[in-house]
């Protein structure tokens, strides 16, 4: 890997950058658990296993001082009332950020810390969102025919932890309530055990 500068361009209609080393693609089949209707995640999965969304990804080497950057593209559509969404994550070095800028689309970031406390954010073309470090983040596609595209940026080292969420997900879900995203509490969520 050459250590010079570069630069990418991200074009629109569909912001793939010109070039990139990573193509990762997620259909329904790996957001086993996930969500909260499972009747209806099964009856999709047994029709088609379809494209969730897609992340199209710069590597660089996993170090500190460096910083790996993308574009994550959320599909639109829906498992029962929720939303299409990522699988979401925290970092594996906790105290690591990201920054995620909106290129396109309608949709909500859904975050998380280690100790319960939650916050979701509008996605919107234009928008810069800052995700601090120690926060899990999921991105969410509440339009209903539009892609959700998103560049991110995080320092090469943070790597990523599903564990945890894979296990009881986000304490937060986003569904469609009466034609509007609306934030519920996840059944599946337990709050963390507090050391005394
Ligand atoms: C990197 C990051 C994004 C996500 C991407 C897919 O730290 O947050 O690049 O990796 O939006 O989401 P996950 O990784 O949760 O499947
Ligand atoms: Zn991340």
């Amino acid at each position: 890997m050459k250590d010079v500068p570069f630069t990418l361009e991200l074009n629109a209609p569909d912001f793939i950058p010109s070039q990139y080393d990573k193509h990762i693609r997620r259909t329904l089949s790996a957001m086993k658990g996930q969500y909260s209707d499972q009747e209806s995640y099964a009856c999709l999965l047994a029709k088609e296993d379809s494209l969730l969304y897609e992340v199209y990804e710069v590597t660089r080497p996993e170090l500190a001082g460096e910083l790996l950057q993308g574009i994550s593209i959320v599909h639109p559509g829906q498992v029962g009332d929720e939303y299409f969404m990522t699988k979401g994550h925290f970092h594996t070095v906790l105290d690591t950020a990201e920054v995620y800028i909106c290129q396109k689309g309608q949709g909500v970031m859904v975050m998380e810390t280690p100790e319960g406390d939650w916050a979701v954010e509008p996605l919107y073309p234009g928008c810069v969102l800052y995700v601090p470090p120690r926060w899990a983040h999921r991105s969410v596609n509440t339009s209903p025919d539009e892609d959700l595209v998103t560049f991110f940026v995080y320092p090469g080292n943070a790597g990523h932890d599903y564990g945890a969420i894979e296990e009881q997900g986000f304490r937060k879900l986003v569904v469609e309530r009466n034609g509007q995203p609306t934030i519920i509490d996840n059944p599946r969520w337990s709050a963390p055990e507090v050391e005394k």
